[in-house]
């Protein structure tokens, strides 16, 4: 990273190292207004800083002195007054003011605010600050089960699995994605069973099968046999003994179902890895349930042990229990009566291999919310049994329900589950609609176009919610090009395009070196404080903060462009410093966008 100038105070944590930081604007006022109050004989800690609310007034605030009057028995007013008699001083500040009772408002001035921004845009970081720190986090998200089609009901955690992931990776932790198939279940016992009923004389199924080649199984083929076998083994008692037996003989290692099995993960995830790419959805990890399976008996041990396993109703439980308790806590169950491994047991072996494989400092689930009861149970045994050191941080990033108008889940027009796939046609065929009136799309960019216009649509209008938020799915309101909608970002970025196309500076990084206008301040305050936003979402783990500023700032961006006429500028040094700072904008609304895993269009 280049040294900028020390024109003020710099925004660099510490730029002896390379792996220093930048602060953001809140951070260093807040250094700037402690220093002050320490210097006055008080509290370092109330010399807190941020953003004003009125903007009319000042640009920022400190409250401190309202705490510092309670503690040192002084009035407000006279402390605000020490305080500022000393902040005046800096030649960061244009405007400090005391108002009754004791508010300290702040103003910098625009070339302070130049300074940060000629910073903030020479960062190879973008002023986001990394406070990852090179820790190592695990992401759980995906999920999806190897024979079932994909469902919208899996579309959730892969939008914020992913954003998650690239939101920590921003901020400088080490990620490792891992799908976490659902290979071992039930599920597929369902499909083996169905298999050797219709086949009975394929190879595979004979009882002396040790190796050899088994049948090609298609896509096609597992999305017809699975939901038939589901509804057979509800009506039919005999089928689902043979499924569950199917299951039990393939997870102690049957050769010919695990031929079958393996054919079955082969096409299954050749068509979740085309899906997942269509969504601009990846993994570092394509392990699975299957993988765990390893681990059990490891698991089973350091249980037993720790004396933590015991016998309960013919099965081996861990009880799991606290006395602050307010809710039943069912004790975890490790082994069935009939020795078989269950959702819970794949889920402790798999910490114990991630502990061992990155030994990471979080692991994170991006799963239904509904699955809380399991994900306590579940941390609460990895943590008594030590799997991991006591201060990992286990944690389910738990997500609501995606609905339809009527508010219950998203259903297709005859009730059933709607596919993943058939809701991506659904959303592209409805961005093509939209667009076909387009002057800007060409004929033969309109399908990618479409298509990009449609996922950003459906990815923004999810990530928007916080996720732990039921929201409803409402294709018309996602794909406008007004309000809080990726179709309305990616307006923002193709309007950005024609200005620099048009002026021929498509290519310039050239700083902006001077500031002259109301919404052209308000524009740089904006991005400015972006740096605090990224602190923000990934402390809470939540993308929609990301969402919300690549908002403001387009918005920003708007008013900004409505108020200053770019291209007809005659004065040259204005023009340029704009265009400067549109292209900058440009170049951060695409931070946030990427993060969101949206990706951007040319024109629209
Ligand atoms: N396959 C599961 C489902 O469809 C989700 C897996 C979530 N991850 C985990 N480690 N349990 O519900």
């Amino acid at each position: 990273m280049k040294r900028r100038s020390r024109l003020f105070i710099t925004a660099f944590a510490d730029t002896t190292t390379t792996d220093c930081f930048m602060k953001t604007i809140t951070q260093i006022l807040t250094e700037i207004v402690s220093d002050a109050f320490e210097k006055c004989g008080y509290e370092k800690e109330l010399g807190a800083v941020f953003v004003s609310d009125r903007m009319d007034l000042c640009q920022f605030q400190c409250n401190g002195a309202f705490a510092a009057a309670k503690k040192y028995k002084k009035a407000p007013f006279i402390i605000a007054e020490e305080i500022k008699n000393i902040i005046v001083e800096n030649p960061a500040f244009l405007k400090v003011e005391v108002a009754k009772p004791g508010f300290l408002n702040l103003t910098v001035t625009d070339e302070y605010l130049v300074s940060l921004l000629s910073e903030m845009s020479s960062d190879s970081f973008l002023g986001i600050p990394q406070v990852g720190e090179n820790n190592t986090i695990v992401i759980d998200y995906g999920g999806p089960n190897v024979a079932k089609p994909l469902h919208i009901g899996h579309l959730r955690s892969a939008i914020i699995g992913e954003s998650l992931k690239r939101l920590a990776r921003s901020c400088g932790y080490k990620v490792i994605s891992d799908v976490h198939l659902g290979d071992w279940g039930l599920q597929i016992g369902l499909v083996i069973a169905e298999l050797q009923e219709r086949n009975p004389d394929w190879e595979c199924f004979s009882p002396d099968f040790t190796e050899g080649a088994v049948p090609e199984l298609d896509a096609d083929m597992l999305n017809e046999i699975y939901p038939f076998a589901s509804k057979k083994s509800k009506e039919d008692e005999d089928f689902k003994v043979k499924a569950h037996q199917a299951t039990a003989e393939l997870q102690n290692g049957r050769p010919g179902y695990i031929a079958v099995w393996k054919e079955i993960l082969r096409v299954s995830i050749a068509d979740l890895k085309g899906n997942y790419q269509k969504l601009g959805v990846d993994f570092d990890l394509w392990y699975g349930e299957s993988d765990a399976d390893k681990y059990i008996d490891e698991l089973v041990s350091i249980l037993t042990q720790k004396n933590l396993l015991h016998e309960s109703e013919g099965a081996m439980v861990v009880d799991v229990e606290l006395e602050s308790d307010k809710a039943p806590m069912p004790p975890v169950i490790i082994k069935k009566s009939d020795n078989s491994s269950i959702y819970a047991t794949t889920d402790l072996a798999t910490i114990i291999q991630r502990n061992k494989d990155f030994a990471p400092q979080k692991i994170w689930y991006v799963v239904d919310k509904r699955q809380d009861l399991h994900f306590t149970q579940v941390f609460r045994c990895a943590k008594k049994a030590e799997l991991v050191p006591q201060d990992t941080e286990l944690e389910l990033l738990g997500f609501g329900t995606m609905n339809g108008s009527d508010g219950k889940p998203y259903k297709t027009r005859d009730g059933g589950v709607m596919k993943l796939s058939d809701l991506l046609e659904t959303v592209t065929s409805a961005a093509a609609e939209k667009l076909s009136k387009s002057e800007f799309v060409s004929d033969e960019d309109h399908a990618e176009i479409s298509k990009r216009v449609g996922i950003a649509a459906v990815k923004f209008g999810d990530l928007i919610n916080h996720r732990s938020k039921d929201y409803i799915f409402d294709l018309d309101k996602f794909l406008s090009f007004e309000g809080k909608t990726g179709t309305y970002l990616l307006y923002t970025i193709t309007r950005i395009n024609s200005i620099l196309k048009k002026t021929n500076t498509a290519d310039s990084d050239a700083p902006v070196k001077k500031l002259y206008t109301d919404t052209e301040r308000e524009l740089i305050l904006s991005i400015l404080l972006t740096g605090d936003v990224f602190r923000h979402a990934i402390e809470e783990k939540a993308p929609n903060y990301i969402c919300d500023n690549a908002y403001k700032l387009a918005t920003v961006f708007s008013k900004f462009y409505h108020d200053n006429h770019i291209i007809n500028e005659s004065d040259e040094e204005k023009k340029n410093n704009w265009l400067a700072l549109i292209a900058f904008t440009r170049k951060l609304i695409l931070k946030h966008l990427d993060i969101l895993a949206i990706e951007p269009v040319e024109n629209m």
